[in-house]
């Protein structure tokens, strides 16, 4: 697989097969990942892998958690804005109806979309969860580095045939990945994921995306 083709067959997986992966094809994924480039070599990712019965106590005590305490779970950092404007309120809006009207959603099926969300938790049945913290006393500029290790693992995910989904879902609950992970306190827990097959006879997984041409968001200079 070249990379272009790599970055073509990258989706965010929301349904997975069952099939276990090995824990070597993890550890070579992260090693080439660990080939990403960081401001002075920093390296700032730390990951947790997690499967089997910790992955599902995890998964038990997280769902549990959302149904009996979810205003308590709160991420320990912001990803989104608080006030959404355009375009970024179109685009969001438009992959949560697409993705909910694959699923035959209707749009005042809130305990359905709030079911589809829960999946996130579940790890859309994917075998293998993978966590990622960073340093709490790092700054911003490693975050930037850490964007392009997290891609490298998907896109090196895909040359050995499997899926991923990173989801931002998982920092809510980061107190409880923590006590099942052992994650230190000075550690962020900053995002999660979800690798494994892909159930390719799924409809979450018929969710195509759009982007913008690069005509909209370059300016050439100069040429
Ligand atoms: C850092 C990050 C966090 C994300 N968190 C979630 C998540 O929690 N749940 C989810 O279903 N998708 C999540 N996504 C997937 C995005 O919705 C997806 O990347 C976007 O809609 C584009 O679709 P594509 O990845 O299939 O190309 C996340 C993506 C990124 C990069």
């Amino acid at each position: 697989m070249d990379v272009i083709e790599a970055i073509l067959s990258r989706r965010s997986a929301r349904a997975f097969l069952t099939t276990s992966v090995a824990k070597e094809t993890i550890a070579e994924i992260l090693d080439l990942s660990a080939r990403a480039p960081s401001g002075t070599n920093m390296q700032p990712w730390k990951v947790y892998v997690v499967t089997g019965g910790v992955k599902e106590a995890l998964t038990q005590e997280t769902l549990h958690c959302r149904e009996t305490e979810n205003e308590a779970h709160v991420p320990e950092y912001k990803y989104y804005p608080d006030e959404w404007d355009e375009p970024y309120l179109s685009r969001r809006k438009k992959i949560g109806l697409d993705l909910y009207s694959i699923l035959g959603l209707a749009r005042e099926n809130r305990e359905g979309m709030r079911a589809q969300q829960g999946r996130n938790y579940e790890f859309f049945g994917a075998p293998v969860g993978l966590f990622f913290t960073i340093d709490k006393h790092l700054e911003i500029g490693s975050w930037l580095d850490y964007g392009m290790f997290i891609e490298n693992i998907m896109l090196v995910a895909r040359e050995k045939g499997l899926h991923s989904c990173p989801q931002a879902a998982w920092p809510s609950y980061h107190r409880i990945v923590r006590k099942h992970l052992h994650i230190p306190q000075d550690e962020a827990v900053i995002c999660g994921m979800s690798l494994g097959y892909l159930d390719e006879g799924a409809p979450e997984n018929r969710l195509e995306t759009e982007r913008a041409p690069a005509s909209e968001f370059t300016e050439f200079i100069g040429f």
